[in-house]
């Protein structure tokens, strides 16, 4: 990591930066309910990160392309989160699991990204720092500031944005063209967000229809909390050895 001199923050006060991590970008109908809630963060503790990866790798390992999807993707920390640590995994394998296709239907949120700098916490940065085993500066141009602001002004890298492809969408619509083979779904903390129970259900639904072979479904704990993990299991997925990821059955014949 590339410590740069300390210089005044132009950032902090004003204007401020967007911050990754405290966007909580909640859009409310007009009765005040939350319709979207943006929070996020990097590595968030619900998954176990590092046998993720490893769990991807061992999967595809004779795969030569896989299709990975962030829904509800947010300012991008879930599937930075991602691909820094398929990348730091093995550079070369991981080519084949990107470009990331992640979408959100917020464009105000998706903007942010591609036209600001953007202040990570220590928080972050310590995580960013020890999933990519010290490369904070591969994938983060890290701007000057002032040390007790907690803070960094960062801006991912050309070389990061490349592996992932931003998209606003709708992902009740896009969910019907989920490829059906060789499929990474992340839906984490995002099917509160989808409607009623009828139309959360119906997304599920369709999710479950659609990938048939050698897929893996990942969720939040919100979606744990609705009970999406009994229904993944109901619809023939099964469970594996890391909390929150579900696989489809294996064909016979297939490790
Ligand atoms: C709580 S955030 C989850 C972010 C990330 N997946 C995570 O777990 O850290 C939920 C995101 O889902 C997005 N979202 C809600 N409804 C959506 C829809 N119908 N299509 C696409 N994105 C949606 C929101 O804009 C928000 O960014």
């Amino acid at each position: 990591m590339r410590i740069t001199p300390l210089m005044p923050n132009l950032y902090i006060n004003p204007p401020k930066a967007p911050t990754f991590q405290s966007i909580i970008r909640d859009v409310r109908d007009s009765n005040g309910n939350i319709k979207n809630s943006n929070s996020t963060c990097f590595y968030s503790k619900d998954i176990d990160w590092k046998n993720f990866s490893d769990y991807l790798f061992r999967k595809y390992q004779k795969n030569d392309k896989v299709n990975v999807f962030s829904f509800g993707c947010s300012d991008g920390s879930e599937p930075m989160s991602l691909a820094i640590l398929l990348d730091t995994h093995n550079r070369y394998e991981a080519r084949k699991f990107f470009p990331i296709i992640a979408k959100d239907n917020d464009e105000f949120i998706l903007n942010r990204l591609r036209s600001s700098n953007v202040r990570a916490y220590f928080s972050d940065i310590d995580k960013i720092v020890e999933f990519s085993d010290n490369h904070l500066g591969r994938y983060f141009i890290i701007k000057p500031q002032l040390p007790e602001n907690e803070s960094m002004i960062i801006h991912p890298t050309y070389e990061l944005n490349n592996r992932i492809r931003y998209i606003n969408s709708d992902v009740r619509k896009s969910v019907n063209a989920l490829p059906s083979k060789d499929t990474v779904l992340m839906i984490r903390n995002i099917v509160p967000y989808l409607g009623n129970e009828a139309k959360q259900e119906e997304f599920i639904n369709t999710v479950t229809s659609k990938l048939k072979e050698n897929c893996v479904v990942v969720i939040g704990d919100l979606e744990e909390d609705l009970g999406i993990g009994q229904k993944l299991e109901d619809a023939g997925f099964v469970p594996t050895e890391i909390d929150h990821v579900y696989e489809t059955k294996s064909l016979s014949g297939q490790v």
